[in-house]
Parts: structure tokens; sequence; C-alpha cells
């Protein structure tokens, strides 16, 4: 048989650009019950310390268990669980007034950063030999291999899902001599983040994917496919926080990095991370101190792009931190499974296909069509007709579209099929879902093969189609869609407080890399996630041709050396720049960033917002060169974004949010500047926001400072504000819903009338299945959710009467009399967009239970930059009252 390349190429395309779909949004989720504290400086966690503080939390009935050590020395701790099912989380301000606690926070869970986005394969072997690997060319790496500079001698730190190590394209083993020469697992296998971890010194792992691509594209070597990794000479250390499934927690993702910082890591990476957008959270901390200390940390910008602006990820927003955002691939590599058919038993062709997530085995069938019409809208989405024939023993060919996939399997099932081709109503190629136990194979196939396929057979011709399942090709073609611009899934910041981030933009859409052995040994994932280790070669290429430079330093060349990239949303190419809080130094130049004799002292300028505006930034400009350079000042403006949709809105509009080119007018001290070998000068840098915007839908602005020195060098400093103070951005918005009281017993969240009756145990002061009143409901359940995030936000009960007297204790906060605050409250640092619940079980959060009543909870969140003295300064919403009693 022949297989015409040509025609394979052609297809390819429309199979990968199949899954960049997002999903559901992000949950901030935290370990219940579990704690991360870090002890006083003086402390050390020596087991007196540790036995103490744990025989504290027994004396509170706290029954502690042990979950972390964290002692490094950077951040000096414990993690550990309490009963989740005691009274709520009155534990945590009772631990923070313990005086051996410097902080207390709740463990906090995060993801691995990546979509899948194309069927595995299994490989063979081979080698190649100049580096023309598409990432390689777009970020300059190709011309550092060409000088023999492929990361010998650095280590780089990943942190993730482990790796299998014994693959070929990682060196085939582990420790001293392997190219993964070092590393840990902290969790087991079966750690899924709420559960105690289990560690072993063994970081191999296969039954994940993530730790191998990641690490591959880094320090893949020859393979088959004729790539490596970008520092294919490096050494890895690989520390493994992930077990098979689920989540990480904070305390043991704080434990990896102080590891790997303590074992001498060049560099450390994590494609790992949860909205948030503050600097504070405990894991932003920690990776902050390691920056502070000397190592540079790269960090995934976070795939909620969807979202809008303001949504930064932990701990990516972390101060210091390279936080790193994803580029379309070029190409669109891509693993693409083949069948064959033949047309009356004579001419024959082949068509590649998806496989649905039932799959499809071997067959080799004649194709019956339920439609002679390829362009038929809901295809066998009603039930066939009675004279359909026996279907047993057919493949049957029926087009995407109106109805769901089960819908139409079944109705091809209520005349025997058992095998089924789709074929699509759009682009690209989709995984079919088929539950319907009667069927044992789906796939599909396009658009074009589907309608060419119908054609022929309402011709009368008839079609055998063989599916064998060894036929994968493997092509990379010409991605002219969104290849070199921001991938759109892609995190926008500023974060909350005004922090310009991402640093700088890697490939990260569509990235050809290792997969351990058992899942294929190649394939092809999209995230941040691929675009973080990148840039982490990089900077180990950094070092190994510089290393005297410094974290900070590193970051900033990264951050200034970048080129600026236009903006896509996915189907069309704009003529504007992508906002700096999308592309941040727009996308890295490996090159420049080892050779640049220019070196600033800043990865960007953050103006701030208008009640907080900077109005004389500046930046120092170093010639690390041997000759007197003079330099030239200019500046281009991004596109401004606008945070909301209109004027009345409070809610961030998802992706693409409106662009503008109105942009801000920016002046220098001196338009050029003669900077003498060796030496140093400050340039200062004024601006003038972009007039005639939409204040009210929260402008974000931004653009390059474009320096061009006369030994060649080409800078582009990134700078950002906000065009609107901050503090008028509503945070909590009541006609969301928010804030609600719903039942615990009810997982699907869904609010409850006024007057609701909840009866809580007190034998047990956990929820009692055993007990419920006569609507079935237990224990009050309050659910906030922000429109924009909040650094604090208060739940402070009321009687729903309004009057106080059978109360003797209330207390005033914030100008209002109330009972006090429930238990579990205040919150902090919560991002927007994301809903949590906090169980109020008639306790305050003194440990004092309120008397049988009703009441309500009056849900007050601080706007950002706002005094959380004043009472002004907070947006405020109440719940519908509600009535707890309570039974022995
Ligand atoms: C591929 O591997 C086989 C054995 O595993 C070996 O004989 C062959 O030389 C390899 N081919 C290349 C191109 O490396
Ligand atoms: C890396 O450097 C070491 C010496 O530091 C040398 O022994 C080794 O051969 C080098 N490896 C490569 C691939 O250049
Ligand atoms: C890798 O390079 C070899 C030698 O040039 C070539 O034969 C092979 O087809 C390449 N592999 C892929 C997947 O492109
Ligand atoms: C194709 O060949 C098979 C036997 O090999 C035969 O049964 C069938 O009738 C042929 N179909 C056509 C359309 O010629
Ligand atoms: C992209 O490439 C495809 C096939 O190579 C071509 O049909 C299409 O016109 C190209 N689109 C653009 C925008 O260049
Ligand atoms: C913006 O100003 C506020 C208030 O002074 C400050 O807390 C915040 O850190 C500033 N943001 C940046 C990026 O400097
Ligand atoms: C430059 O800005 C920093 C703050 O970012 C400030 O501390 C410093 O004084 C400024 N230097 C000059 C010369 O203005
Ligand atoms: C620097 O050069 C680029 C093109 O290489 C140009 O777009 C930019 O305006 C120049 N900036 C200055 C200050 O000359
Ligand atoms: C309290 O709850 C725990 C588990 O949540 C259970 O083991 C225990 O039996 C309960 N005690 C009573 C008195 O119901």
């Amino acid at each position: 048989m022949l297989f015409n390349i040509a025609t394979l190429l052609a297809l390819a395309p429309s199979v990968l650009s199949a899954v960049t779909d997002n999903g559901a949004k992000k949950q901030r989720n935290v370990v219940p019950g579990g704690y991360i504290v870090e002890f006083e400086d003086v402390m050390s966690v020596a087991s007196d310390t540790k036995s103490s503080f744990y025989s504290e939390l027994a004396d509170k009935k706290m029954n502690p268990t042990h979950r972390m050590d964290l002692s490094s020395s950077l951040f000096k701790g414990l993690s550990f669980h309490v009963d989740s099912g005691l009274d709520q989380t009155v534990v945590a301000s009772d631990i923070q007034a313990m005086p051996l606690v410097r902080k207390v926070w709740p463990i906090s869970l995060y993801d691995t950063q990546d979509f899948v986005t194309a069927p595995y394969v299994n490989g063979s072997n081979s080698t190649g030999s100049s580096d023309v690997f598409s990432t390689h060319l777009m970020g300059h790496v190709d011309r550092l291999h060409a000088e023999g500079l492929t990361g010998n001698g650095t280590t780089v730190a990943v942190i993730d899902t482990g790796i299998d190590y014994l693959h070929p394209a990682l060196g085939g083993c582990f420790g001293p001599g392997c190219k993964v020469a070092y590393g840990y697992d902290l969790v087991g296998d079966d750690y899924d983040g709420t559960n105690t971890p289990v560690p072993d010194p063994d970081p191999y792992s296969s039954c994940n994917d993530h730790g191998t691509h990641v690490a591959g594209i880094v320090a893949a070597g020859p393979n088959p496919y004729n790539f490596t990794g970008v520092v294919p000479d490096a050494t890895l250390a690989i520390y493994r926080v992930f077990g098979c499934s689920g989540s990480s927690g904070d305390d043991v993702l704080i434990d990896a990095f102080t590891r790997a910082y303590e074992e001498g890591a060049d560099i450390i990476t994590a494609s790992i991370g949860g909205a948030n957008g503050w600097t504070e959270e405990p894991w932003s901390v920690v990776v902050s101190r390691i920056v502070a200390a000397g190592t540079p940390c790269t960090l995934a910008a976070g795939n909620d792009g969807s979202e809008g602006l303001f949504y930064g990820s932990s701990a990516a927003d972390g101060i210091g931190v390279i936080a790193v955002g994803s580029i379309d691939n070029i190409e669109s590599p891509v693993f693409t499974t083949y069948g064959i058919y033949s047309v009356d038993n004579s001419t024959t062709g082949q068509f590649g296909y998806l496989e649905a997530a039932i799959g499809m085995p071997n067959i080799s069938l004649p194709l019956w069509a339920v439609s002679e019409d390829s362009t038929i809208p809901g295809d066998a989405c009603e039930p066939l007709p009675a004279n359909t024939p026996d279907l047993a023993g057919k493949l049957v060919l029926i087009r995407r579209g109106t109805c769901t996939f089960d819908t139409k399997a079944a109705n091809v099932a209520a005349f025997g099929a058992q095998y089924i081709m789709f074929y699509n109503n759009a682009p690209s190629l989709t995984s079919a879902s088929v539950t319907d136990p009667d069927i044992l194979g789906a796939a599909m196939v396009s658009a074009e093969q589907g309608a060419s396929w119908v054609a022929t057979l309402a011709a009368g011709s008839a079609i055998q189609v063989t599916i064998t399942g060894d036929l994968t090709v493997f092509s990379s073609p010409a991605n002219n869609v969104t290849g070199g611009h921001m991938s759109t899934f892609t995190m926008w910041n500023p974060t909350n407080e005004a922090y310009v981030k991402p640093e700088i933009s890697a490939p990260g859409g569509n990235i050809l890399s290792t997969l351990p052995l058992a899942q294929g040994g190649y394939g092809v994932l999209s995230g941040t996630s691929m675009a973080t280790p990148f840039v982490a070669g990089v900077v180990a290429l950094m070092k190994q041709a510089r290393p005297d430079l410094d974290a900070y330093t590193i970051r900033a060349i990264l951050g200034t050396t970048g080129h600026p990239v236009t903006f896509n949303d996915g189907t069309t190419t704009y003529d504007y720049l992508a906002p700096v809080v999308q592309q941040g130094g727009g996308e890295v130049d490996a090159y420049a960033a080892v050779y640049t004799s220019t070196v600033l002292d800043v990865a960007n300028l953050a103006f701030n917002d208008t009640a907080h505006f900077v109005k004389e930034a500046n930046f120092t400009i170093t010639n690390r060169g041997s000759s007197d350079i003079t330099y030239n000042f200019d500046y281009v403006n991004a596109a401004t974004a606008y945070t909301l949709p209109d004027d009345g809105s409070t809610q961030p509009q998802t992706f693409p949010p409106d662009l503008v080119t109105s942009g801000a007018s920016v002046h220098f001290s001196s338009g050029s500047i003669s900077v003498a070998a060796g030496k140093s000068e400050v340039v200062i840098v004024t601006l003038s926001p972009p007039e005639n915007l939409a204040t009210a839908r929260i402008p974000v602005y931004s653009g390059f400072i474009t320096i061009n020195g006369t030994n060649g060098d080409s800078l582009n400093l990134p700078y950002a504000g906000i065009a609107s103070s901050l503090k008028d951005a509503t945070v909590l918005d009541p006609s969301t819903g928010y804030p609600y009281i719903t039942s615990t017993s009810d997982n699907t969240f869904v609010p409850l009338d006024p007057g609701t009756v909840f009866t809580i145990s007190l034998a047990n002061a956990t929820v009692n299945d055993t007990i419920s009143n006569s609507t079935g409901l237990l224990v009050p359940n309050l659910r906030i959710g922000l429109v924009m995030g909040s650094s604090l936000i208060r739940a402070d009960l009321l009687p729903s009467n309004g009057t106080y007297g059978t109360y003797s204790n209330t207390t005033t906060i914030l100008g209002v009399k109330t009972l006090g605050a429930i238990a579990g409250t205040p919150t902090l640092y919560q991002p927007r967009a994301n809903a949590w619940s906090t169980a109020f079980y008639g306790v305050l959060d003194d440990g004092s239970r309120v008397p049988a009543g009703t009441y309500s909870i009056l849900v007050r969140a601080l706007r950002i930059f706002g005094d959380a003295t004043n009472p002004d300064d907070y947006d405020s919403a109440g719940t519908v009252p509600f009535t707890i009693r309570y039974v022995h």
C-alpha cells in the first residue's frame, strides 16, 4: 500500500487543534483540618519543640496528627492535621496565638498546568543531528547548541509528578553519573494531596505523564523524533510531589523547594499552580525567599486565560519569581493513527482518526451511513426507521451534531450496531464520549473524510474499512493560525497588588517531548507547564555561560531580552501587541539572554493604579561589555485591556477581553545615554496613562520601552499600569448570588430559602446523618464568591431580627454590632472567580457556641488596597435568615 505523505500532512493540523478546551473553573481547595505553621526564627524543629507544640494542641483537644517536618534554612515549621470532624477552624486562631508560632496557614492544594492535545504513540529510536526543533528555533536555543552550549555542568531541579528515568532519552538510570542524578519522592503513589505523604528516595514514576514530559523539555537526549531538551547535557534533580492522582499540598511544595535549594540546584522549576494573585501565600513566600537567597525559580503562569484579567496564579505571583506564559508552537506536532479503506474491492485509501475514550478495536467491516446527506444537522438523533437493516457486523457512519454522542449511539445500537465512526461537523477532531454498553468501539474522522465517504456510499459503491491500530504517523505541520502568538489558555495578570506578571513567555502550546515508556515514550502536551521548563533550560544555559549572574539579574535579563508578539485570539492575529499582563516580556530569546552586554536591574516597570500611581519610575542600565555603548530609548504601546465587559458590570470578562489601542505616553530623562564599559546609569521614566478610557471598566495599559545599543543590543522593557483606582472595584457583588446559605450535606451547593431550619448534633458537633429535620437539612454552609480578589473577608453573625436583647456577648466589628465572627473566619487572600464554603456549627471564632435561634451572616470583603480598619473600604452583603437548633 502506498501512503501519500502530502495527504497525511494536510490532515494532521485538524487532528491536533482538537483540544485546548479549558474545562471547568479552577477551585482553590484546602485540606480540611490541615495546617502549616512556621515557627519563630529562633526555634528549630527540634523534636522537643515539635512534641511540646503537639502536646499543646492535644491539650486543646485538637487531636493533631503529624504530616511533615518543614525544616530548612529558609523555613522552619511543620504541617499536620487536626480532627476535621471537630468544630471547625477555631483551631487557626488558637494556633496563631501560640507564642512559638510565627504564622499559620491552611494547607492549600495545587495542580499541574497542562492539557493533553494529541494521542500518544510508541517511538522506536534513532538520533538527530543539528538542532532544527521548532521550539528551539523560536527561542534561539539552536544558536547556542550550535556553539556547543548545552547545559553541561548545570543542575536543574524539576518539582513535578516524578519521572520515568528508564526512558533512554532521559538517561535510562538514576543516581550519580546518570542524567537524573538526584531526586526524591516526597509523597508516594497513593498520595492525593489530602492524605499523609509517604516519601521514599526514588523519584521514579510512570503513572503520570506530566513530570516526564516536563523533564524532557529541559534535558531530553537524542531520540527518534530528532529533538532534544533545551539543555541536553544538564543534570536533573527530580522531586516528586504528586501521587498517581489528585493534587499536592503546599507543605509538600515548600519541602520540595527548600530541599532542591539546599541540595544545590542551579535553578528550580515547577509547572504547578492554582489561582490566587496574592504574594502572601506560604508557598509563594518560600519561593520568594529562595530567589532572594540566590537560586532562580521558574513557575508556570497558569492556564486559566479563559478567566480574563487579574487572575494570577501561585506561586508564579511571588515576588522575584520568574512566571512563564505560553506561546503556541510554530509547528503542530501530532501522532495520527491511520486506518485504510477500499471502495468496491478496488481502489484503496487511508484516513486519520481519533479514537473515542472507549477505544476502537481492530476491525474490518463494511461502512454503513445513517444518512446520505453529509450536511444533516441532527444525524441519528431520533430513533432510526423500522426498515433499518441489522447493523451488527457494520461500521456505522454518523455525523456529529445537535444531540449527544450517546443519543446517537443508542439509536444505532437499537439495530444491533457495535462500532461507530463519527465524522465531525467542524474543523479538527474531538474524542467522542460514548458510554452506551452495546457499543464496543468508536472513533471520529474529519468532516471532509466523512463527506467523501457519504458521497461514495450514496453513489452506490461499497466501502470496507480496516483498522489495525499499528499505523501511527508522526507529522509536524506548520501552525499558521496561532503559531508564535500567546496561547489562548495562558493566564492574564496583573496580580491583585498591581505587580506585572508574567515575566516572560516561551513555547508551551503543542509541545513534543518524552512520556513514560509505558505511555508510549513520546507525546504532545500543551500548557504553561510546557513553557516553564523551556525557560528553566534557558536559565541553565545562562548559568553555564555566565555563572556569576544572580537570580534577580537573570530574571531582569530574561524579562527584557524577549521579543514582544502581536495579539491573537485563537483564530485571528491583530496588528497590535498583546498586553504585557498576558505576554510579559514576550517570546524568550536564549541567545540574547546569554550574550547581552546590556543588563537592566528590573524585569518590568509597574506603574500601579491611579491612587498609587508611580510618578517617576527608573531603571539602571549596566554595560557589561568591554567598550562604551550609546543607547537610544523609545517605546511602543501594547493594546490596553478592559477588565470588565461594560460600565455597569462588576464581573471580569472572559477571554478575549476587549482591547483598545489607545496607550500611554512615556518620557525619558534623556532620549539617549552613553554608558562606559563596566559602568551603570540610571534612567528616569515618567508616563501619562492613556486618556478617554472607560475607567469604570478597569483598563490595564502596557507597552515596551525599546532600548537599542550601538553594539547591536536591543532590549524591550515591559511596563504596565491600571488606569483606575482598584479600591473602587467591587469585590463582593450580591447580584452574583453570593453570599448565600446552603447545607453541608449538599455538595452541589444549592442556595436555601429564607427561614430554613438546621439541626446540629451536639453529641459530636459533626454532620450527623442520622439526625435530620423535616426538610432533611443539617448544618448551614456559608458560600462566598468574589468578583475580584480580596485580602480579608469577614463573616459575622447577626440575630435575624436585629435585636440583641437576649444576647449577652456582642462585639462591634467595623461599626456593626454583631455576635462575633463565625468560626473559620475571617478568610485571607482569596482570588476572584472562586467560591468557597465555611460550615457554621453554631460556633464563633472564640470557641463559644451561640444559643439556638434565628440568625443571618454579614459578609464583608475588603476591597483591593482598602484600609482594613475602615468600614467604608469593604463590600458587604448579608445572607437570608436561617434557624439553628441543637440536639444531643
Ligand atoms: C535502534 O535500536 C536498535 C536496537 O534497539 C539498534 O539496533 C539500532 O541501531 C538503533 N537505531 C538507531 C538509528 O539508533
Ligand atoms: C561536561 O564537562 C565535563 C567536565 O566538567 C566533561 O567531563 C564532560 O565530557 C562534558 N560533557 C559534555 C557533553 O560536554
Ligand atoms: C529523524 O532524522 C532521521 C535522519 O535524518 C530521519 O530519517 C527521520 O525520519 C527523522 N525522524 C523524524 C520523526 O522526523
Ligand atoms: C468484495 O470481495 C468480497 C470477497 O473478497 C466479496 O464478497 C464482495 O462481494 C466484493 N464486493 C464488491 C463490491 O465487489
Ligand atoms: C495556513 O495553511 C493552510 C494549509 O497549509 C492554508 O490552507 C491556509 O490558507 C493558511 N492560512 C494562512 C492564514 O496563512
Ligand atoms: C501598588 O501600591 C500599593 C499601595 O502602596 C502597594 O501595596 C503595592 O505593592 C504596589 N504595587 C506594586 C507593584 O508596587
Ligand atoms: C529608583 O526607583 C527606586 C524604587 O523603585 C527608588 O528607591 C530609587 O530611589 C529610584 N532612584 C532614582 C535615582 O530615582
Ligand atoms: C530599536 O530598534 C527597533 C527595531 O530593531 C525599533 O522598532 C525601535 O523603535 C528602536 N528603538 C529605538 C529607541 O531606536
Ligand atoms: C463522632 O464522630 C466520629 C467520626 O467522625 C465517630 O467515630 C464517633 O463515633 C462519633 N461519636 C459520637 C458520640 O457520635
